[in-house]
């Protein structure tokens, strides 16, 4: 087993992801990411637990371990402005990501979309059926064998976001819904901790992050990957005389970085870069000599449609006229 000793109590501190857990109710969601929160190497942290409802009874939990707590009621405010008071709280925590547990409010497509990839929510039933609420009695009723929770990546369509994991609960003949939805619960409870941990963790994943560079950058036309130096690369033109346009970099050369190495047009717009964004790019050792850049990959705000971006420029600064062209054209429909 690895020492725990101070030293690194305080560097996995510092590596936890930050949530802000959102609820309206009794929380019993919130507690079981809470209590999961505390063992050792955790994934992530809570920062703030904010509801709706002063009366929701997760807050004095919250309270009672020390976890900082924001109450804004949604009465007598629009969707925008009550958003906007959670959204203040949230980011004043300092928090990375939003989970929502059992927060009975829609949120409006602007905070979604602001916050896009980074809120998480748990539904009471076996995705994609049963958006919406009373999805036991829906489930009873329907004559279904399983009921269920899924956890999801909210998006501004209700209930409708990636599907990250589900657990299935078998219905019994004589259940209710209240008795079905207790075992849902504690299904959700082992659910959604690990759920969340799986996902915060992504973002340092080298075998997820290198899966999504590889989608994007086999996506360009005329691509194929090819190892160079140890490094997978992305090559555009034939097997033959291709031309590399994108390395990906895992912790190369002790720089800490799972990286996209893209080319940019020189020296000075490479420093330029560096300089004006240290926690998005760095020079990468040896491909940073002929002004290739590395786009910091492993970080919480990674903003993959930037990434798509640099992919295709670099890929455009090397790609054949023909093939340039044709992009070009279709960029134009
Ligand atoms: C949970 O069962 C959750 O799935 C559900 O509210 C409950 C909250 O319980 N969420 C929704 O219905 C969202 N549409 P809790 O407050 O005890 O965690």
């Amino acid at each position: 087993m690895a020492d725990a000793g101070p030293d690194n109590v305080a560097q996995t501190a510092r590596n936890r992801a930050k949530i802000a857990v959102f609820i309206s109710g009794g929380g019993t969601n919130m507690a079981a990411i809470l209590y999961a929160s505390r063992l050792a190497d955790a994934a992530y942290e809570i920062v703030l637990v904010a509801s709706n409802m002063a009366d929701a009874g997760g807050l004095e939990l919250a309270q009672l371990e020390g976890i900082a707590t924001f109450v804004h009621s949604h009465k007598g405010h629009s969707r925008a402005n009550h958003d906007a008071a959670m959204e203040a709280a949230a980011k004043e925590a300092g928090a990375d990501y939003l989970v929502l547990a059992g927060y009975m409010r829609i949120l409006s497509d602007e905070f979604a979309q602001r916050w896009q990839g980074r809120i998480l929510n748990i539904h009471p039933s076996l995705l994609p059926k049963y958006k919406g609420l009373n999805t036991f009695a829906r489930a009873i009723e329907a004559g279904d064998s399983h009921a269920g929770a899924s956890v999801h990546v909210v998006t501004p369509d209700l209930d409708a976001g990636e599907v990250l994991a589900q657990a299935r609960v078998a219905i019994a003949r004589d259940d209710t819904a209240e008795t079905l939805g207790a075992r849902v619960k504690l299904a959700e409870h082992q659910l959604y901790p690990r759920s969340i941990a799986d996902y915060v963790s992504r973002g340092s994943d080298p075998g997820h992050l290198f899966a999504r560079v590889r989608e994007l950058a086999l996506a360009l036309p005329e691509t194929h990957e090819r190892t160079s130096h140890g490094s997978p690369g992305f090559r555009v033109g034939s097997e033959k005389t291709g031309k590399y346009f994108a390395y990906f970099s895992d912790r190369h050369h002790g720089s800490g970085h799972i990286a996209l190495l893209v080319k940019t047009s020189g020296m000075d717009e490479l420093l330029n870069l560096v300089e004006s964004q240290p926690d998005t790019y760095y020079k990468p050792a040896f491909y940073g000599a002929s002004g290739w850049v590395g786009v910091i990959l492993n970080r919480p705000d990674a903003d993959w449609d930037h990434i798509a971006e640099w992919l295709e420029r670099s890929w455009r600064s090397v790609a054949p006229a023909r093939l340039t062209k044709l992009i070009d054209a279709a960029d134009m429909f």
